[in-house]
This record gives structure tokens, sequence and C-alpha cells, in this order.
């Protein structure tokens, strides 16, 4: 083995414990990406614990119930957001994403973007501050596997696309 496969294998190791289960970076250009009307869109918010979200469907009464303490008056004002190449598929509810960082759930007062990246066609969940750093947790409520549970649900979502335009 000489330096130079020696280098090659350090730095793929590197690239694997940086790059660990995390699907890619925030596009930079998410801030021209669209912002949709959804249900919850319209609701403006996610609100506080406390809130009676009981005539909402059960999807998102559960999505109330998973981030309404993430801050004490509850997560604040949101915006769906959708790239350019993904709106026609998120339109159809047709699942067929291009690759890709494609859609997101800004929490606009906490400064935090929810994002579904498709890997050779199947979601992968991130969370990412408006900066680009991956806050994605290990467990809890900002945790890969939070998301996909609920997104996974076939009642309501399409390839983890849980929202319909209004
Ligand atoms: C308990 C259920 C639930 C959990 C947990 C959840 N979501 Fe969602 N998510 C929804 C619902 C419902 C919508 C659709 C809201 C709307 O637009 O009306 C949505 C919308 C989105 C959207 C906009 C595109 C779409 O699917 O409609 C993205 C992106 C998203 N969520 C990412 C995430 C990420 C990343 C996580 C984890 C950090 C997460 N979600 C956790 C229920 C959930």
């Amino acid at each position: 083995m000489n330096w130079l496969s020696n280098i090659f294998q350090v730095t793929g190791l590197l690239f694997v414990i940086a790059g660990g289960a995390s699907a890619g970076s925030l596009p930079e250009d998410w801030r021209d990406w669209k912002p949709v009307n959804t249900p919850l869109a319209e609701i403006g918010a996610l609100p506080g614990c406390d809130a009676d979200v009981s005539s909402l469907p059960p999807i998102y009464q559960r999505t109330v119930a998973t981030y309404c303490n993430v801050r004490p008056e509850g997560p604040g004002a949101v915006a769906v957001l959708i790239s350019g190449p993904a709106m026609s598929a998120y339109m159809a509810r047709t699942g067929n994403f291009p690759d890709g960082s494609q859609t997101a759930l800004h929490l606009k007062d906490m400064g935090i973007l929810m994002v579904t990246t498709y890997e050779q066609g199947k979601p992968v969940y991130q969370v990412f501050s408006e900066k680009g750093e991956d806050i994605t947790g290990v467990e809890g409520p900002l945790a890969a596997g939070t998301c996909s549970a609920c997104h996974a649900d076939a009642a309501v979502c399409v390839n983890g696309q849980c929202g319909t335009m209004k």
C-alpha cells in the first residue's frame, strides 16, 4: 500500500463519517422555492399545546402533538415550500419526485426547515437551520425516524408527501 491509497482510504473514511445518514445539504436556492397553499399553510401556524385542534384531521392533530412544545408558545408561523423541479409532482401527488432536496416545511418563527430529499426516488428527512446547518435530531421531534414514522402514513401521504395543494 503506498501513501496515495492511504490518503484515499483516510479521506474515504472521513467522508463516510461526515456523510453519516444524512442525505445532503440545504440547497442554497431554498428561498426561491414556491410557497403553496395547503391545509397547514392555510392555518398559517403550528399552535402551542393548549390549542383546541379537535376539528383537524387526525394526522394534523398528531403533528401538533409532536411539535407543539418545541418552543413554549408553539412552533409558530409555517410555510410549505416546493422546489421548481418538484412542483408538478407535488401538484399531481404522484410521488414521482426527482432526486434531490425538493420540499420543505419552513418553521418561520423558529428559523428552521424540515426538508424532504429524494434519493433514488425514496424520501429522506432532515432538519436545517436557515443558514444550512444540519440540526436533524438523533431522537425526539427533530429526528429523521420521527418524520418517517408519520410521513409513511399511507392513508394520507404519497411517497413522503403528506400535504395537498388547496
Ligand atoms: C405527526 C406527523 C408528522 C411528523 C412527525 C412530521 N410531519 Fe412533515 N408533514 C406532516 C403533514 C400532515 C404535512 C402536510 C401539511 C400541509 O401542507 O397541510 C407535512 C408536511 C411536510 C413537508 C411539506 C411537503 C409535504 O410532505 O407535504 C415536509 C418537507 C415535511 N413535512 C418534512 C418533515 C420532516 C423533515 C419531519 C421530521 C423532522 C416531519 N415532516 C415530521 C406530518 C408530519
